[in-house]
């Protein structure tokens, strides 16, 4: 596994995403990022394009990059599609076919392995109707890591905080 797409959705653990790629950086793999609306009100562009080296996708009306239909590209590009953090939002758009914004119509059109690390409050992670949508996409091929259980953003208890970096690396590399 040489190259990564970094898919940062819009949770509280956002943060986490910039150490992610500082250590798929450092392990020498090469990334690419997309962020969501709601993933670019928690980090900003520039922390993303210093660490990563490449320019942070975040819409799809972005006529450079779609002229040679940039999300197909995106698409076909790497070894693994990373979603981390997963919202229960992202989560859920893509195990009901959803191509909403370039995130999720990315996760549609691409072949690769998609990897998701949610976060999420407890009681959104325990949601019925959520754990379908996990049931839907891991009977399609995808693969979870997480969520951990610990104290959360919130303030709850429980399971929803997402896979610490180094633990995704290593589940990874
Ligand atoms: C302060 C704050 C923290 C949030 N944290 C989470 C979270 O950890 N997990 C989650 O699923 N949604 C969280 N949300 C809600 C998402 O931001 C919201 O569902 C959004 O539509 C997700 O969009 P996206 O999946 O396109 O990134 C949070 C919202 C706010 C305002």
């Amino acid at each position: 596994m040489e190259k990564v797409l970094l898919i940062i959705s819009g949770g509280i653990a956002a943060y986490k995403a910039l150490e992610l790629i500082r250590l798929f950086k450092k392990a020498d793999k090469q990334i690419k990022c997309i962020a969501t609306d709601s993933a670019m009100t928690f980090i900003t562009p520039a922390s993303v394009e210093y660490l990563s080296g490449d320019v942070l996708r975040t819409s799809l009306q972005d006529p450079e990059q779609e002229m040679k239909m940039g999300h197909i590209e995106l698409a076909r590009w790497p070894d693994i599609v990373l979603v981390a953090p997963a919202t229960a939002n992202i989560i859920s758009s893509v195990a009901n076919g959803l191509a909403g914004d370039l995130a999720q119509t990315v996760l549609m059109a691409t072949t690769k392995q998609i990897v998701f690390a949610p976060s999420m409050n407890v009681r959104m992670w325990e949601n019925r109707l959520f754990q379908k949508n996990i049931e839907v996409l891991k009977s399609n091929g995808s693969k979870f890591l997480g969520p951990s259980e610990g104290e959360m953003a919130c303030g709850e208890y429980g399971i929803g905080r997402m896979m610490e970096p180094q633990q995704i690396i290593k589940s990874l590399i």
